[in-house]
């Protein structure tokens, strides 16, 4: 079976190429220098991105591409990937994002509308309304911090803050529900087997702050827990952020076998 990866350069990406790799799957991956012997692409141009999957004729598309500063990449972009697997009856699944929602005590369901603080959310929020106009049948996947090795940056953030490698501090009252890279992959590789339409979330069943997450990566790492900096979102000042996010997984628990760890366990500090 044909699969196309776009972004297969970056984290999640490069973990579902090479799972998809190891089930036999033709899978063909994008990056945008075309570094890591992937073809080049450039999501924000239009006819290159039809071109491309004109040519390769995937079975299955799965966009895990983004740049947090672009809405050119995030929601223009996705809408490209979208047109063009369209075109060719290719089975999308679009990877999305808990920043399109604005934080509330209560978890979100998988169709809960976006409510978007900051124009990284509201790209996310926009590229799931175009994949959704252009494709009903594509599937879009909501998640959560991505953890796992040092290239997740999630895990990158907490080392370099922890180590004094960059300033900052991680929030006590910024909570998510993390995920492990390579449960992700799995999850959305089953996913893309499966004719569910529309939004899905695949989070961890562990819901943390990110302070907590910090002292995880610390434990993970033999640093010690206790020289986590910390701040509230207030003290950062930072502007606008959610708070609480937290994505409630029952419907993908039920959707598909792969077990989706918490980030405890999946960091092997459980
Ligand atoms: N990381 C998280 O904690 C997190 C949390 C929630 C949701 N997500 C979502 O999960 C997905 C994967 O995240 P990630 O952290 O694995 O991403 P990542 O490591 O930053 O990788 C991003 C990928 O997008 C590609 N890309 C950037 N600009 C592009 C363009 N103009 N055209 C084509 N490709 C382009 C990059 O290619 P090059 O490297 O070759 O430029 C790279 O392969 C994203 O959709 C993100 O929004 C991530």
């Amino acid at each position: 079976m044909r699969m196309l990866v776009v972004g297969a350069s970056g984290y999640l990406g490069s973990e579902t190429a090479r799972l998809a790799s190891t089930t036999g799957a033709q899978v063909t991956g994008t990056s945008t220098t075309g570094a890591g012997g992937w073809s080049r692409l450039d999501i924000t141009d239009r006819a290159a991105v039809h071109a491309l999957i004109s040519r390769v004729r995937p079975a299955v598309v799965i966009n895990t591409a983004a740049r947090m500063d672009s809405w050119a990449v995030c929601a223009d972009g996705a809408a490209h990937v979208a047109l063009a697997a369209a075109a060719i009856g290719a089975r999308l699944v679009h990877i999305s994002s808990d920043a399109v929602h604005a934080g509330r005590p209560e978890p979100y369901a998988d169709d809960v509308a976006p409510s978007p603080l900051y124009p990284y959310g509201a790209a996310k929020a926009a590229a799931e309304t175009a994949v959704a106009a252009i494709d009903p049948a594509a599937a879009v996947v909501r998640t959560s911090l991505i953890v796992g090795d040092e290239r997740s940056k999630q895990v990158k953030l907490s080392l370099d803050l922890i180590t004094g490698r960059r300033p900052g501090a991680l929030f006590t009252d910024e909570i998510r529900c993390p995920i492990d890279v390579t449960d992700l992959a799995a999850a959305v590789l089953e996913l893309a087997g499966t004719d569910h339409a529309g939004t899905v979330n695949i989070a961890g069943p562990q819901a943390v702050s990110r302070a907590e997450l910090g002292r995880l990566v610390a434990a993970r790492h033999g640093l010690d827990p206790a020289t986590v900096p910390v701040s509230t979102i207030a003290e950062g000042r930072l502007g606008p952020r959610p708070a609480e996010v937290l994505l409630d997984s029952t419907l993908a628990a039920g959707l598909l076998r792969t077990r989706l760890r918490g980030v405890a366990e999946a960091l092997g500090v459980a």
